[in-house]
């Protein structure tokens, strides 16, 4: 839980205002975000991603809270993480990934 909001808030921030930040950056010329695979995955993929993935990780916490059975509660917030780690495995940039991959060390190589 603690770990999925700290990502969130670095994410926020590189979001808005690091090295592509949509208050920082001007689109390449002639192009638009949608039509830009970079852009399109850093700024709308890749964070829709993991906002949806951090929603599912709060509700999945939020599950343990409730006063209903632990076998109910702990298969629901099963399903919830579940989720979300797909979620998060589908949207990072992983190296492999054509355009927007990112190396596993940066700097190495
Ligand atoms: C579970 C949550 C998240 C994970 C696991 C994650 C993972 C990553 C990874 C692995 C990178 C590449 C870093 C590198 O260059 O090596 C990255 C970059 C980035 N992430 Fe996330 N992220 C998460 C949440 C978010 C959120 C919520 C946002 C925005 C609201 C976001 C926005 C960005 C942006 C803009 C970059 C590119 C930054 C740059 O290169 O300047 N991330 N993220």
């Amino acid at each position: 839980m603690i770990a999925a909001h700290t990502t969130l808030l670095i994410g926020l921030y590189q979001w808005l205002f690091g090295r592509y930040g949509v208050f920082v950056t001007s689109l390449p010329e002639g192009t638009s975000v949608m039509k830009d695979k970079f852009f399109r995955f850093f700024w709308v993929e890749h964070p829709t991603g993991m906002i949806i993935a951090i929603i599912l990780i709060t509700l999945g916490y939020g599950m343990a809270k409730k006063v209903v059975s632990d076998e109910t509660k702990f298969k629901k917030a099963f399903w919830y993480f579940l989720i979300a780690l797909l979620v998060i495995l589908v949207t990072v940039p992983w190296p492999f990934r054509q355009i927007v991959g990112r190396p596993i060390f940066p700097g190495m190589h």
